[in-house]
């Protein structure tokens, strides 16, 4: 597919576009918040990805976040995307007046080369299937957390309208004529109309979300009677069938380490565990919930799996300093020598052939009553 630069385009006047037959460059809509009126507001605009409008050159530099981090903010006075780096990771996102993100991912390219390889192992694991949902025709599909916007781009529905929110503008240049984009935090009240989306699709969102209850509501509330809602995740929770992983295990000591930074951070970790209770106690019926191991590193026997423990070791092995940098850093602050020490003890044990270790896929899927 071929790159081209991006321009403002004229915003569709419903959340969801009509398809058309071209390739389109993303279109990004922000919304922002008018505090003395309550209204939202939405505007459109081009921006790379990192943030930066490509129309204007605003870039000011802003160092609200830490004095010292490297921090720009590009933008207006209502809409601004923040970027800042730790030890050379660049974290940006959209912090305009409804919210203040706590997202704790880096989004550089190594950060979204991450996202690719969750998104093949999701594929693997669940039978090359996008969703486990059976969907019918649907028309409007929304796609929670979009990241880089891989499962909209691959979706298996192109008739259907899908819109991509997400909170940081790393979304690819070009997108199917299908496909909307919205800059915006999903763990505010969802600026959708009711009963109006067949399917909501939530993806690799562990750690992303406080409440998630709230959220689910929301889906709830958007969706038509009959709609569904699909959550899944991998939960980075490290076990083995024979003993070999013991509470030694680099990897299976950071989560803990994690886990306790992001309790300073005030983030919800883990959270699958209590999704079906949460799906029923919102009001969701027909719940269908899908546990699986997920092995790590070249031991299975069986080559399926043996292909996806292939994957998941690369994803982690490279992925370890995107899930502790900024938790330690910020939740625990770690120095620079000390995080690095423990990435490589991560990374010294992931590559153990001697380890049989596993972590764990969860999915479910559930329906709004229709009545
Ligand atoms: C691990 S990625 C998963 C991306 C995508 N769902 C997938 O499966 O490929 C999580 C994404 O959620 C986005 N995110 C985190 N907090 C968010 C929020 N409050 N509102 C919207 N997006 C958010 C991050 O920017 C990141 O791109």
């Amino acid at each position: 597919m071929r790159k081209g630069k991006l321009s403002i385009r004229q915003k569709p006047n419903s959340s969801f576009s009509s398809a058309t037959n071209s390739i389109q460059p993303p279109l990004y809509t922000v919304k922002t918040h008018n505090a003395a009126s309550g209204a939202f507001n939405s505007v459109s605009q081009s921006i790379n990805h990192k943030g930066e409008r490509l129309t204007e050159d605003t870039l000011s530099a802003n160092d609200e976040d830490s004095d010292n981090w490297s921090t720009a903010t590009v933008g207006g006075p209502s809409t601004a995307f923040s970027s800042f780096t730790i030890n050379d990771r660049t974290y940006n996102y959209a912090h305009h007046a409804r919210s203040r993100n706590s997202y704790f991912f880096p989004t550089d390219n190594r950060g979204q080369d991450r996202l690719f390889l969750l998104h093949h192992i999701s594929l693997l694991l669940h039978g090359d299937k996008l969703h486990l949902t059976p969907l019918e025709n649907p028309s409007r599909v929304l796609d929670m957390g979009t990241g880089t916007c891989i499962w909209a781009i691959d979706s298996s529905h192109p008739d259907a309208a899908i819109l991509g929110i997400n909170i940081s503008p790393i979304q690819s240049t070009w997108v199917p004529p299908n496909v909307r984009l919205e800059i915006d935090d999903v763990k505010l009240a969802w600026a959708i109309p009711p009963d109006s989306l067949d399917f909501v699709h939530i993806r690799d969102m562990d750690s992303a979300i406080q409440n998630w209850t709230n959220l689910m509501r929301e889906a709830y509330r958007t969706l038509k009677p009959g709609g569904w809602i699909e959550i899944k995740d991998i939960i980075w929770s490290y076990t083995s069938d024979d003993g070999t992983v013991t509470p030694e295990y680099t990897p299976m000591r950071i989560i803990e380490t994690v886990h306790e930074a992001l309790k300073a951070l005030n983030v919800e970790f883990h959270s699958s565990g209590e999704h079906h209770e949460r799906l029923t106690n919102v009001g969701f019926m027909d719940i269908s919930q899908q546990t699986q191991k997920v092995p790590i590193g070249l031991w299975p026997a069986d080559p399926k799996l043996k292909e996806v423990g292939n994957i998941t070791l690369t994803a982690a092995y490279l992925g370890v300093e995107d899930v502790i940098l900024y938790p330690l850093r910020v939740g625990l602050s770690w120095d620079r020598e000390k995080i690095q020490a423990l990435a490589s003890g991560v990374r010294r044990d992931l590559k153990k052939g001697s380890i049989h270790a596993s972590v764990w896929s969860y999915a479910f899927w559930a329906r709004k009553p229709t009545e």
